[in-house]
């Protein structure tokens, strides 16, 4: 059991940042709804971290948490929300500030010692609140204040609880990283040695465990990185009882399939079927136009073949998914309610029950940086560990209106233009995404003399932690230059190329 920091969400946006944060100092950390953090006590706990939140703490109707995590003999961090739980529940006063603090805020730090050691006098952190502490419960005191917030930060070196009404998980908070390594390294005295990479031998250690001397799994590959990692780790644990399925559903990018069936079987000797469904996909999707009915088709199409070929393996009772860490938090929902389902997700691992197979998932802990970490020390080729994430409905939802094969030819044709072109240029490393997509518009042009109406292609490059927000990113003008030339030079069909400047919110990554 390795040493662990267990983070309780409260329905904090930056929760999920809290636990990457903790990884960043080698220490592993798992995120839990307050409800159920109780479960979560015992072997390895070195640590909580109380996370911010909507609620109001001396409001009925606030997220439970169980008292007893206070007395579990373990350091405590609260944070914004977590900080007002904290001292509502030691006997301390919670009330609404007279004024909300928002942004960037400059805060003096008492003395530069234990939480703030190595901190300067004078910081800035970023705050989000309205309520504030008022009165401190016996035992803290005052570390830390801004000019509206006496108690920016608070702390009982005796039971080693510590409290923040400011966000150090977020970047903007300047020295939120050093305060954090000192909660983490120096009050919870962790080892600080744990690093996705050095767990890769163990993960393939307990799916071999798993799927005992003579189990089978089957494991859908799509050519992502996630369930290339899986295929890595499952190839390396079973061998040749991994039998890995690569659909063709005909909205693949230019050169996928062959990467999939080159570079997967060059490095791994993976029992590898393709199946060959382009004519079915592109057949179920004539006419439509209604994004989410296509999304449907796909995914329901998707299970269907995946179903036909997994009858070809009857001794399989296994089944590999790249499921990572985000899909396994059961998140609190801020409000209540059931959030708004903006887009039908489809996943190559999102299968029906019906299969009846056991899940094999050596992810499901994982952030996707760390998956890519596990895959690399697994020996698979950058080329695959590095791609960009690519959605499981493939082109057809970056293909607006109807989805037909001449129409994914044409967007398939400008994608590998815009791809090749901004990655020879070096001008994707660190992106998040970077794709072609064809807008449903058609607009009038000249070439040579003579009149066109053809398609207008999009470029869409964005800069994202995660996929949830997206900020666009401006291509160089000379990478510009040449994709939009290129494109309407080899692209029959294309007329006009645009950039989309849109960020996420309000629009999404990909435009259905
Ligand atoms: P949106 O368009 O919702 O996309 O802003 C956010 C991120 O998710 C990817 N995406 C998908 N991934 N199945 C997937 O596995 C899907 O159905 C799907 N739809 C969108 C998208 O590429 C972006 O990274």
């Amino acid at each position: 059991m390795h040493e662990r920091i267990l983070i309780v969400d409260f329905g904090s946006q930056y929760t999920q940042l809290i636990a990457r944060r903790v990884r960043e100092h080698g220490i592993f950390s798992e995120v839990v709804p307050s409800q159920l953090a109780h479960e979560h006590l015992g072997e390895g706990l070195a640590g909580i971290v109380l996370s911010g939140g909507p609620a109001s703490a001396y409001e009925s109707g606030a997220p439970f948490l169980d008292p007893a995590l206070l007395s579990a003999g373990v350091p405590v961090l609260g944070i914004c929300y977590g900080m007002q739980w904290m001292c509502e529940q030691l006997g301390g006063k919670v009330v609404p500030g007279e004024t909300r603090e928002f942004g960037f805020t400059e805060m003096t730090v008492a003395a530069s010692k234990g939480l703030f050691q190595g901190v300067s006098d004078e910081t800035v952190v970023w705050m989000s609140h309205g309520d504030r502490v008022a009165q401190l419960p016996d035992g803290f005191e005052r570390l830390a204040h801004t000019a509206h917030c006496p108690e920016a930060a608070i702390g009982d070196d005796a039971r080693r609880f510590y409290a923040l009404q400011f966000h150090p998980e977020v970047a903007h908070s300047r020295e939120g990283a050093t305060m954090l390594r000192n909660f983490l390294l120096g009050v919870c005295q962790c080892a600080g040695d744990w690093t996705p990479g050095n767990l890769a031998e163990e993960m393939v250690e307990a799916v071999a465990v798993q799927l005992g001397d003579d189990g089978e799994m089957i494991l859908g590959l799509s050519g992502g990185v996630d369930s290339s990692v899986v295929g890595a780790i499952c190839q390396k644990a079973i061998g040749r009882r991994c039998h890995a399925i690569f659909v063709d559903n005909g909205l693949l990018r230019a050169g996928e399939r062959d990467l999939v069936e080159n570079e997967f079987c060059k490095h791994f000797e993976l029992d590898l079927t393709v199946v060959d469904a382009a004519d079915r996909f592109l057949g179920k999707l004539a006419g439509v136009i209604d994004p989410e009915q296509k999304r449907k088709i796909i995914g329901h199409e998707f299970i269907e073949v995946f179903r036909d070929a997994v009858k070809q393996h009857p001794r399989a009772k296994f089944l590999g998914q790249g499921t990572l860490y985000p899909d396994v938090i059961e998140s609190v929902a801020a409000h209540g309610g059931a959030t708004e389902v903006i887009k039908s997700h489809h996943n190559v691992g999102g299968l029906p029950d019906d299969l009846e197979l056991e899940l094999v998932e050596p992810l499901r802990l994982f952030f996707k940086d760390e998956g890519r970490e596990i895959g690399r020390c697994l020996g698979l080729p950058d080329i695959l560990v590095d791609r960009q994430p690519f959605p499981g409905p493939g082109l057809g939802v970056r293909c607006v209106g109807e989805c037909t094969p001449e129409r994914i030819a044409l967007l398939r044709a400008a994608d590998h233009i815009v791809t090749s072109e901004l990655e020879a240029r070096g001008e994707t490393d660190g992106v998040w995404q970077y794709f072609a997509v064809l807008t449903g518009a058609r607009s009038v042009g000249v070439m040579g003399d003579k009149r066109t109406y053809e398609e207008a292609c999009a470029i869409r490059m964005v800069q994202s932690l995660d996929g949830m927000t997206a900020d666009w990113v401006y291509p160089s003008r000379e990478a510009l230059a040449a994709i939009s030339s290129r494109i309407i030079n080899e692209v029959r069909g294309i007329n006009r190329v645009v950039l989309d400047i849109t960020s996420k919110p309000p629009g999404t990554i990909e435009w259905e």
